[in-house]
This record gives C-alpha cells, sequence and structure tokens, in this order.
C-alpha cells in the first residue's frame, strides 16, 4: 500500500483542509505513514499569513527533498506536494527555487488532487500547478468528511472580503464564500454519528456566514448554530474567526441562550488605537468593540475572550500602542495570539509610510505578551481546585498521560487510561502555568 505523509502548518483552517486531503488519498488507496522517511507522498500544507511562516516552507522543503534521495538511494521514489496559501501566492516561486516539488495547489483546488497526481506520471521533471479560483467549490467534489475524534473541525465559510489592509487572506483564500446549511449540517451529523462530541465551526470570517437553506434563503451563523444545537449527542459548539463588526444581536443571543455553546470567544481586536484601525481598514473602533464585549457578557457573564494583536503597524506611535494596552487592561483577555506587524507583498500596507524599525516591533510586542501572559496566568491560576469538564483530545509526552481542553480552550494534561481518550472527563485542577493546566480525574 501507497503511504502519505501530511505536514500542516497555519491557522485550523488548514488543519482542516489536511484531514479533507487525507481522505481524497485514503479513497485513492493510500495509507497514513508514520513519518516522511517511510511516506511514498510527501505533503506541506502551507501559510502565507507572515513572513516567517511563508519562509519555513522553503526551508522544510530542502529537508524533505534529502529524504527523496536517501529513499532513491534505496531505490523507492518519493512524490512531493505543496498546498495551500503559499501556493497560491508564491507558485512560480516554488517552481524556481524548489524544482524537486511534484505538484502544487492553492487552498481552492485540492479536490482536483486524483486528476492531478495522474497528470505527475506524464509530466516528470516539471511541476504541476493549480492556484485557479475555481467556480465550483471543492466541497461537492470530495468524500464525506468522517472523523473519530472527539472534538472536528467543520469549514462553513471560507474566504474574505473585508480586505484589512496588512492581510495576505483575500489573495490567497479568495472571496467569501458559505456553504450550505444542509451540506454543514448533514457533515456536522456524520461527525457526530462518528463519535465527535464537541464541534468547531471554520471560517476566515465565520459570523458574517451567510448560507443558503434547502428553500434558497440565505440563513445566518446564528441560525445555523441553532440547527447544530439539535444534534443528539453533540455537547459542545466553538466558532472561529470572529470579525467584530459583524456580531449581530442575534449571535449575542445564541451566548444567552445555547448551552452547548462554550463560554469561550475568539474576536480579534488587532490593536486598541482607532487611528491604527482606520489604516488597517478595519470597519469597528475601539469603542465599538468594547461595546460589543460588555453586550456578549451581559448575555452570558461566564463568557471569557481571546484576542489577535498586530504591533508595530505602519504609523503606530507610543501612544497608539499605549491605547493597545489600554483595551487589553479594560478587557483581561484569558488567551491572546500577538504578533509583530510582517510586511506582505501585494498587501496595501506594504506600501505605507513609516514602516516601524525591528526593535520597535520587538519592544512593543515584548511588553505586550507580559501583560496578556499576566491576564491569562492569573485566569489559569483561579482555575486551580476547581472541577472543569475536559476533553481529552490526544496523549501526553509521557505514557499514560493524556492532554485536553477545558471550555475555555485551556490545555489540561492529566494522568488517565487511553479508554479517556475523546471523551469528557470531570477534572479538579491541580496546577497551573501560562499555557496550560493539570490535574486529577474527579471520582
Ligand atoms: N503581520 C502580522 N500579523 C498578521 N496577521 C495577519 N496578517 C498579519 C501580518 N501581515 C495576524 C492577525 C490575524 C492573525 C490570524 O494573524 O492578527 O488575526
Ligand atoms: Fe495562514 Fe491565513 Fe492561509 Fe490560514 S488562511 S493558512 S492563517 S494565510
Amino acid at each position: 500500500m501507497k503511504k502519505y505523509f501530511i505536514k500542516t502548518f497555519g491557522c485550523q483552517m488548514n488543519v482542516y483542509d489536511s484531514r479533507r486531503i487525507a481522505s481524497v488519498l485514503q479513497r485513492l488507496g493510500f495509507g497514513e505513514a508514520s513519518s516522511p522517511r517511510n511516506a511514498d507522498l510527501i505533503i506541506l500544507n502551507t501559510c502565507h499569513i507572515r513572513e516567517k511562516a511563508a519562509e519555513k516552507v522553503f526551508s522544510d522543503l530542502g529537508r524533505i527533498e534529502q529524504i527523496r534521495q536517501e529513499r532513491a538511494a534505496e531505490g523507492l521514489s518519493t512524490t512531493i506536494g505543496v498546498v495551500g496559501c503559499v501556493v497560491q501566492a508564491e507558485d512560480e516561486q516554488i517552481a524556481k527555487r524548489a524544482p524537486y516539488v511534484d505538484f502544487a495547489l492553492g487552498p481552492l483546488t485540492y479536490h482536483r488532487l486524483p486528476e492531478v497526481l495522474a497528470k505527475i506520471g506524464r509530466a516528470k521533471g516539471e511541476t504541476v500547478i493549480d492556484t485557479e479560483f475555481p467556480a465550483e467549490s471543492k466541497f461537492d467534489f470530495l468524500p464525506q468528511n468522517t472523523s473519530s475524534d472527539g472534538c472536528s473541525y467543520l469549514a462553513i465559510q471560507e474566504g474574505c472580503d473585508n480586505f484589512c489592509t496588512y492581510c495576505v487572506v483575500p489573495y490567497t483564500r479568495g472571496i467569501e464564500t458559505s456553504r450550505p446549511v444542509e451540506e454543514v449540517l448533514k457533515e456536522a451529523r456524520a461527525l457526530v454519528a462518528g463519535g465527535t462530541v464537541e464541534i468547531n465551526l471554520l471560517g476566515q470570517n465565520v459570523n458574517s456566514y451567510h448560507g443558503t437553506d434547502a428553500a434558497g434563503k440565505e440563513r445566518s451563523l446564528a441560525y445555523l448554530l441553532n440547527k447544530i444545537n439539535e444534534i443528539d449527542g453533540l455537547q459542545r459548539i466553538r466558532y472561529t474567526t470572529s470579525y467584530p463588526a459583524d456580531v449581530t444581536d442575534e449571535l449575542i443571543d445564541c451566548h444567552r441562550n445555547i448551552k452547548k455553546l462554550m463560554p469561550y470567544l475568539h474576536l480579534p481586536l488587532q490593536s486598541g488605537s482607532d487611528k491604527v484601525l482606520k489604516a488597517m481598514n478595519r470597519r469597528h473602533t475601539s469603542g465599538q468593540y468594547l461595546e460589543t464585549i460588555a453586550k456578549l457578557r451581559e448575555a452570558n457573564p461566564l463568557l471569557g475572550f481571546s484576542s489577535d494583536f498586530i504591533v508595530g503597524f505602519p504609523g503606530e506611535t507610543d501612544a497608539d500602542f499605549e491605547a493597545t494596552l489600554n483595551v487589553v487592561r479594560q478587557v483581561g483577555f484569558i488567551q491572546a495570539f500577538s504578533f509583530k506587524y510582517s510586511r506582505r507583498a501585494g498587501t496595501p500596507a506594504a506600501l505605507m509610510p513609516n514602516q516601524i524599525e525591528e526593535k520597535v516591533k520587538k519592544r512593543r510586542l515584548d511588553i505586550l505578551q507580559d501583560l496578556l501572559f499576566s491576564y491569562q496566568l492569573n485566569f489559569n491560576k483561579e482555575t486551580v481546585g476547581k472541577i472543569v469538564p475536559v476533553l481529552f483530545e490526544s496523549r501526553g509526552r509521557h505514557a499514560g498521560q493524556l492532554v485536553g481542553r477545558t471550555p475555555y480552550m485551556q490545555n489540561l494534561h492529566a494522568e488517565l487510561g487511553k479508554e479517556f481518550l475523546n471523551k469528557i472527563v470531570n477534572v479538579r485542577v491541580t496546577e497551573a502555568t501560562t499555557n496550560s493546566l493539570s490535574g486529577q480525574k474527579e471520582g
């Protein structure tokens, strides 16, 4: 049996895509390899969001080419493929810098993998590239997404029309599209039938979801959440990533009424300065963001928030940066992801004057992260002594250890047998650090 190995970079959408790519390969008769060294087909699923992520692809490709040569010395052939956002943005670069790559597919064309693999045989020595924004939806051509995992991702929306001036997503994932309601429900039911107890609905702008129902009527994320809530056996629902300006009152009501909806929301603010938000082309001010948070808290006082931040956006002054710190102090995020602004070719911000020096970016990032981590650590420490329901998703580093997630997306380690994998277990939290919790099964 031929074997594949997929290495995934970037966001949860890429993790989801890799699963779907794996299902295409399984239908073609491939099995999963335990390492690239044992794989006849190696695929890198790439991320283009920041320069560092994109460059990583080329260093990894160098290592993969070495593996191919080692395997060739043993008489084994290896096919190398690159998929994902770097391909969409840099297909020619890949063919030039890594000519040994057999195929390169953008994020919207991986359903064409069977045809592409057939073409490679005919076009040895050439990289087969497909970076079209196709008229058809890849989802119509993929095998049904099944999973025996306790926690599964489900992409409901893809792409983005917001055009934040720093961001490559509209160019790599295309314009915003939503999958039809019935298709999403069918996938959700199949996942739950396979053992999934938590579904995380994914989209680059998941809360601007507007898929059509069976009657052709456009429906919102709130409608979809209510429908998914009706699936028996499903215990937890999450959705990510949301755009602050598109949080509707109807969606806020979901946090009041849907008990399965976890009390954790990732709502990226990016900057606390209205001047910077405007330059970023964000459709909200920091005041509007805070109002939305207040309404959400009123709907569910137990909600915890996380966010993304960019420091050192072109033109960001010390006062602008201070405004970001101020919002952090007001909200007290329980988790956050923060980045130095990365200049991305083809985006408007890359051409803006007043680019910020690297050392200033680094200093601001350090200050921001210190503050963010202090809130995160406090929140984690407050959990110590409490009993929390944890969905165990994977084995830990040591034998006899499992790792899971609390309702607030905290990682929790516990000494537990593998029979508890993919189950929700009540755990008493015993220790907390900034990034994880430890605990013991209750009872
Ligand atoms: N530079 C730094 N961070 C970025 N992000 C998106 N584009 C850039 C960029 N050019 C961050 C944003 C976004 C997260 C996924 O990545 O904070 O929310
Ligand atoms: Fe990276 Fe964005 Fe592509 Fe996800 S959608 S892989 S974050 S560039």
